[in-house]
């Protein structure tokens, strides 16, 4: 596909958003996935986030090869495990101790690890009873390594786990993991550990273009859309977030902070016009420009929202179609649209 847009534009483009990237560095980061058989080695991915000032990078499960080209980078790493470890990590404290001492220890010297994550997106599901025990596993063996203790250890979750999300002070857990998630919101509490949610306005629009604005969820709306009692919403991000927040406040985990571990926008394949460059790169600059602001949500002002963009590449072994095309970039490492 090309790009539509000419030179002087995406001159323009790449010096605001340097600007605005480098001030506020840190808060912005990446979704280092994987799963394209065209994909540049790490250390070459390594050198072109360096080049963009991104300094936050997750890796959804351990990579040596990334690990590696990550130490020494200055780039704060949120490292998973695997769904398929889960079981084990919270049945047997000798496997969560092999994990750590394999995944974590060889770098925790040479790399800031913002956290760990015990999974990625399976409440509700099979897999989400061994949750809590593998953070607790995982907990325990990191509190065992002196190098380590500090490590803050969570999991990461969809929006799946809410049964109502509207309006956000309304937001609730589904009945099906509400007994899982209060185990694991008062850990995170008591630790002072974030959650990590994936929060994607763009598939809450897709699903439900009727009612919903798109100038609210490319944060681009100007006006109050959603008045919830003395809240107000400008844009979706903030409202599904919010709906996290009131979920966690029902459980006792008022006090946890909500990290966005994967937010995005796909650039191809429509889906009705939606789905465009275009949009992907409006939805991606207000994203940075909100979160480099230090507004929060409503719910939660004050301290802007942490935030990782899915994802640095197209990925060509995901499922055909928009699932193939939230990059920032191409596999040749060229800008799908200029954002940073
Ligand atoms: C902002 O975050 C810091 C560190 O997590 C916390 O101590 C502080 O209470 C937060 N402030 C607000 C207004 O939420
Ligand atoms: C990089 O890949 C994209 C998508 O395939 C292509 O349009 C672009 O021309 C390539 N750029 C370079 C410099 O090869």
């Amino acid at each position: 596909m090309g790009r539509p847009f000419c030179c002087i534009t995406a001159l323009y483009f790449l010096l605001i958003f340097n600007l605005t990237v480098s001030t506020e560095a840190g808060i912005v980061g990446v979704n280092y996935g994987m799963l394209g058989n065209n994909l540049p080695p790490p250390i070459q991915v390594v050198a072109l986030l360096k080049s963009r000032s991104i300094t936050r990078l997750r890796l959804f499960h351990p990579i040596h090869d990334a690990l590696r080209a990550l130490q020494n980078s200055g780039i704060e790493v949120i490292l998973g495990t695997l769904n398929q470890d889960l079981q084990l990590l919270g049945s047997d404290l000798s496997f969560a101790k092999n994990w750590v001492n394999t995944n974590v220890i060889p770098y925790s010297r040479t790399i800031r690890f913002r956290c760990i994550s015990a999974g990625n997106e399976v409440i509700p599901g099979d897999l989400a009873a061994y949750v809590f025990p593998a953070m607790k596993n995982l907990k325990a063996a990191l509190d065992a390594a002196e190098v380590a203790y500090n490590i803050p250890v969570t999991t990461c979750a969809s929006t799946a786990i809410l049964g109502l999300s509207y309006p956000p002070s309304m937001g609730e857990f589904s009945k099906d993991v509400i007994s899982v998630m209060r185990s694991i919101a008062g850990f995170l509490a008591a630790n002072g550990s974030p959650l990590l949610v994936n929060v994607y306005p763009y598939f809450a629009y897709v699903n439900n273009q009727q009612q919903i604005p798109l100038s609210y969820a490319l944060f681009e709306s100007t006006k109050v859309v959603v008045r919830d009692g003395k809240l107000k919403y400008r844009n979706l991000f903030d409202a599904m977030t919010d709906a996290v927040y009131s979920a966690l406040e029902k459980v006792g985990g008022g006090s946890v902070p909500i990290v966005v571990s994967e937010t995005g926008w796909p650039s191809k394949d429509e889906n009705g016009g939606v789905a465009t460059i275009g949009n992907a790169r409006t939805y991606n600059k207000n994203l940075i420009a909100h979160v480099s602001g230090a507004s929060g949500t409503p719910k939660r002002p004050g301290n802007s929202t942490e935030a990782y963009i899915f994802a640095i590449f197209n990925e060509n072994l995901k499922p055909p179609g928009t699932e193939q095309n939230f990059g920032l970039f191409y596999p040749n490492m060229t800008d799908v649209y200029p954002i940073y």
